[in-house]
């Protein structure tokens, strides 16, 4: 039962932060009004927080709810899978620090100023995030499935 709750918050938390990625894609754009920028500035934190639910859920299946920690220390697709998802969370540095640099702007009722290449540096990271972690459910996949085992 206990597994099953494990598992189950491990996806619940992945989809929350893919659905959070997917609002800041839909909703950055170079010219922003005071509302919308707030919105992405809460929804960035609500997502570095379903990140860390993310790590939190998989590293308890990793310990104590999976195949032992022994199985996924020897399996470099587990390895590809981490790596990946740390390399999306230094990627998510860019936006949110693009969107924390919007405060003293939207404190004083300001929309942001974003420059031209700000705003396609943003996107293109957006973008990257979202593509890696389209391609982490087969990693995971994979080596939920033994693939990837070294000894
Ligand atoms: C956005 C990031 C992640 C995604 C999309 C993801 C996706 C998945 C999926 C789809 C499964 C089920 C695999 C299956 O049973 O076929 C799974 C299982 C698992 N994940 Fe993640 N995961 C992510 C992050 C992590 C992280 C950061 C860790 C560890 C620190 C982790 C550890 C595990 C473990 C241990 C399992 C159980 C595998 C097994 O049944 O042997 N995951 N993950």
């Amino acid at each position: 039962m206990a597994d099953a709750i494990a598992a189950s918050l491990h996806y619940l938390s992945i989809f929350v932060l893919f659905a959070l990625l997917t609002c800041e894609h839909v909703l950055f754009k170079a010219e922003l009004d005071v509302a919308t920028a707030r919105k992405l500035l809460r929804i960035d934190m609500i997502y570095g927080a379903s990140a860390g639910l993310v790590l939190l859920t998989g590293l308890a299946r990793v310990i104590w709810f999976g195949k032992g920690l022994d199985y996924y220390l020897h399996n470099w697709v587990f390895h590809a899978k981490v790596s990946l998802f740390i390399l999306v969370g230094l990627l998510s540095i860019l936006p949110t620090l693009t969107f924390f640099n919007w405060r003293n702007d939207l404190l004083a009722g300001k929309a942001p100023t974003i420059t031209p290449a700000q705003a396609k540096r943003t996107i293109m990271v957006i973008r990257l995030e979202l593509l890696i972690l389209v391609c982490l459910p087969f990693l995971a996949s994979l080596m939920a499935r033994g693939v990837g085992f070294f000894s």
